[in-house]
């Protein structure tokens, strides 16, 4: 049975952020073929920062707590900043996760750019 930070276990008992965001800005899934686990995440975007973030997660208990720590690392920071937000950043903020959870954090990070990329793709094609 792998040891979790106390930081994780909070995340996974009271995850922030979990729902959808209706007429999001962008919305990036990602999912890993191993385990079968999938993540959602819904973003509105406001000046270039990311007003509110929401997901949705099918997952382990690590992937729930990695969700919800991305989600408030990214709140109100810029769209360049959130592309900076990478699965080694995410586990340091949980305090650690155990070696063979680590690939649980890479969910998360590559979810959220996935939204990004979404909205940006939409800003392109010049509406929303
Ligand atoms: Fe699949 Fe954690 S076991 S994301």
């Amino acid at each position: 049975m792998p040891v979790y930070s106390q930081t994780v276990m909070d995340h996974f008992m009271n995850p922030r952020n979990v729902g959808e965001i209706e007429n999001a800005d962008g919305v990036g899934e990602e999912g890993n073929p191993v385990c079968g686990d999938m993540m959602t995440f819904y973003i509105k975007v406001k000046d270039d920062r990311l007003e509110d973030v929401k997901f949705k997660t099918f997952g382990c208990g690590a992937a729930i707590a990695v969700s919800s720590m991305v989600s408030e690392m990214a709140k109100g920071k810029t769209l360049d900043e959130v592309m900076e937000i990478t699965p080694q950043t995410v586990a340091d903020k949980l305090e650690g996760l155990p070696k063979n959870k680590f690939h649980c954090s890479n969910l998360g990070a590559q979810a959220l750019h996935k939204a990004i990329e979404d909205y940006r793709k939409k800003q392109k094609k010049g509406g929303k």
